[in-house]
């Protein structure tokens, strides 16, 4: 593990930062700037929050060494973009709740638990670190194809209201 108030990881967290700036992302690991250290962005607008408790607004938040373990045995279905994977989407399920374990960039240990959205975020970033992209974790490969398609494809297929199951901005 990298001391996670190293200079280098200060460097490597400004240069994150602009990066999912850029691609309007809400989260970000490192290994997709072609760092290996385990080290990731996260963010959660209002848009995309769930009603969970534990769930809400994040602020952008670096975490260096994160770890995570389910909480229950809860999961949930939702779609997912990667900068990975530019322009597609694809329906992912995830634990519903987590307890995430992590030092801020400060040295600050984080322990805390996250559902919803900030858990959705989290599972899909931490997998990053370890080489794993959302359409390894999927099972139905008719709800994965490019925006457009999948929103046009809702319009037809299920009632207006689910499009807002598409989201706007993508997880990164
Ligand atoms: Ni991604």
């Amino acid at each position: 593990m990298p001391d996670p108030t190293a200079p280098h990881v200060a460097d490597l967290i400004r240069e994150m930062e602009a990066s999912l700036y850029d691609a309007g992302g809400i989260g970000l690991a490192a290994p997709q700037i072609g760092v290996s250290q385990r080290v990731i962005l996260i963010s959660v607008p209002a848009s995309r929050m769930t009603e969970d408790p534990d769930d809400g607004p994040l602020a952008l938040t670096a975490l260096v060494n994160p770890e995570l373990t389910p909480i229950g045995d809860g999961r949930a279905t939702g779609m997912e973009g990667c900068l990975s994977i530019p322009g597609m989407r694809g329906e992912v399920e995830r634990w519903s709740r987590v307890r995430i374990t992590a030092v801020t960039p400060e040295g600050r240990p984080v322990d805390t638990v996250m559902a919803g959205m900030r858990a959705r975020v989290l599972q899909h970033e931490i997998d990053h670190l370890d080489g794993i992209l959302y359409l390894d974790r999927m099972t139905d490969f008719t709800r994965f194809g490019y925006v457009e398609e999948l929103i046009e494809a809702d319009m037809r297929e299920r009632p207006p209201r689910s499009l807002e199951t598409i989201p706007e901005e993508q997880v990164r």
